[in-house]
């Protein structure tokens, strides 16, 4: 099997200071820890960047209702962000917040650059903003005369401002933009891209505001803070301690992928590459846009009071479970609908039926058989027992697939075959499922009562092929996978030294140390 090593480097939006952390951060910032992991595992070299987004008028005004000044809140709200993260194990190796020093100081050197190049230049602007965004808004952005993202009347601005010259850059982004050289997935974003690109196009933007005080001042004329977005996509740079000196690059740049969701879409597909053209480093690879979720249909707001909290989940499922749960609730890059019923019935009849019914049933039949004076027996073939058992299940071939879904991104996709064995409503055969089936029709608890030697190859398929869905769900639930692979006696998964022998079929050994361990999905009470 082929495992080409590299070098991954993947980012989530940084996050505004001015909410909590909530369930939509959360899908993001674990979809991106997952393929964080995956990369990790899979030997590539990788850095994963989140963090908190902390300038512009929206936290200022926060900030005051909050009778704090704003480093305070920030500091406060940012905490918060930190603490969300260790609580679901979230792997990052940066957490970057916009007020640290070193942050501020590049964007001044980074700007500084652009505006001694001539690519932002003093200018006016004239026109809708919304604050809700940041973001200045067209006409035909609207519904009914208000953003759609935040339901409220965009203000006129009148104001003297830097202007960053967007419209340079609209023929040589299109073009990268279409050839996929900046690819934007899934393809319906790419497209809805283009046709902004070729509809609208793309017009100088203001890059600076005179009347926010709680920003980064331009060097040159100090009477002017930074553009929050402006100052927002550095971090990506920032977080690699890149110091905003123009063409060179930190080494894990760029990305190799950039994760988030359709309402900041537009503006990483178009202010944000531009800067970089202006700066004279390369594009990110990929920006791959994943679904909004909808709670019971509806969008998930607090005055409808259906808000789901990231910790109510945990306190519910447990971490892994939530992880998985939110990875698995919806495909990939599509909406979707979540709420506590249909999360309840997932966690039963995919956890605490599925995967941990199946480690504890295995794992208990194993110490029936030891008991019995019977050892594993490696043998990669099911024996027909009772019946025709075809084993679609072939070790090369799902981690094929599995890979292959990784690599597409296809989150919710991956562990489909292992786990639940849904796709858009039709059941396939899960691995779990196929195991679960065959323990049941093969009875190992009665080949061990007549000391049958079929049984030495039936629980070593069973539990070896169990060791491989423990190593696959790693990404999802690492702590879970551990667990998994500390009852098949080996080693956790961090400190497996060989990860390509690791994913090769034997690598439970015959006289592997097996031990029934803690229930790990427990039921939920009615
Ligand atoms: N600060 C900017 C981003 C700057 S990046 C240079 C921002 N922050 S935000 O706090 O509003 O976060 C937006 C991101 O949160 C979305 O792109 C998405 O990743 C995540 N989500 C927020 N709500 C969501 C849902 N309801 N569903 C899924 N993800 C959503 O925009």
């Amino acid at each position: 099997m082929s495992n080409k090593k590299g070098k991954f480097y993947i980012t989530t939006p940084i996050y505004y200071v001015n909410a909590n952390p909530h369930i939509g951060h959360t899908y993001t910032t674990v979809a991106a820890d997952v393929l964080a992991r995956y990369h990790r595992l899979i030997g590539d070299k990788t850095f994963f960047l989140t963090g908190t987004d902390e300038h512009g008028t929206k936290i200022e005004e926060k900030a005051k209702e909050a009778g704090l000044s704003p480093q305070k809140f920030v500091d406060g709200v940012a905490a918060q962000f930190e603490l969300a993260w260790d609580n679901l194990n979230i792997s990052h190796d940066r957490f970057i917040r916009t007020t640290e020093a070193e942050h501020m100081a590049a964007v001044q050197n980074a700007l500084q650059y652009m505006y001694d190049k001539g690519d932002i230049y003093p200018g006016k602007y004239e026109g809708l903003y919304c604050r809700g965004c940041e973001q200045f808004k067209n006409e035909k952005d609207l519904i009914d005369g208000k953003c759609p993202d935040h339901k409220t009347k965009p203000e006129w601005m009148s104001e003297e401002c830097y202007m960053f010259k967007l419209s340079k850059y609209q023929k040589e982004l299109l073009k990268k933009i279409e050839s996929d050289e900046f690819k934007i997935s899934p393809k319906e974003r790419k497209n809805e891209v283009i046709s902004f690109y070729k509809n609208e196009g793309l017009k100088d933007v203001a890059f600076s505001r005179k009347n926010v005080k709680w920003g980064i001042p331009l060097p040159w004329d100090k009477s002017q803070t930074t553009y929050v977005w402006a100052d927002a996509f550095l971090n990506y740079l920032t977080g690699l301690d890149w110091e905003g000196s123009g063409k060179k690059s930190p080494e894990f740049w760029p990305p190799d992928v950039q994760l988030m969701s359709k309402d900041i879409l537009r503006v990483h597909a178009t202010i944000w590459p531009a800067m970089l053209l202006s700066l004279g480093l390369e594009l990110p690879k990929e920006l791959f846009i994943h679904g909004f979720f909808l709670v019971d249909g509806q969008k998930m707001s607090k005055s409808l009071g259906n808000v789901i909290a990231p910790e109510d989940l945990v306190k519910k499922y447990g971490v892994d479970a939530t992880r998985y749960l939110l990875m698995s609730a919806t495909s990939f890059g599509s909406d979707g609908d979540i709420g506590w019923e249909f999360f309840d019935e997932k966690y039963t009849a995919d956890l605490a039926n599925g995967l941990g019914n199946l480690v504890a049933r295995a794992t208990a039949l194993f110490e029936k058989m030891e008991e019995a004076g019977m050892r594993l027996k490696n043998n990669n073939q099911l024996p027909e027992v009772w019946g025709d058992f075809t084993c679609i299940f072939d070790i090369d071939n799902t981690w094929e697939s599995y890979k292959r879904k990784m690599g597409e991104i296809a989150l919710d996709r991956a562990p489909l075959y292992l786990i639940s064995g849904k796709i858009n409503d039709k059941e396939v055969q899960s691995m779990i499922a196929f195991l679960d089936n065959y323990i049941s029709t093969t009875k190992p608890w009665e080949l061990i009562k007549n000391k049958d030697e079929r049984t030495e190859v039936v629980m070593y398929n069973v539990l070896e092929r169990t060791r491989h869905i423990a190593l696959m769900i790693y990404p999802f639930m690492p702590e879970t996978a551990d667990k998994i692979l500390e009852q098949l006696g080996q080693s956790k998964v961090e400190e497996i030294k060989d990860f390509k022998r690791a994913m090769e079929w034997g690598g439970l050994k015959e006289n592997a140390k097996i031990k029934k361990g803690e229930i790990l999905f427990p039921r939920l009470d009615k």
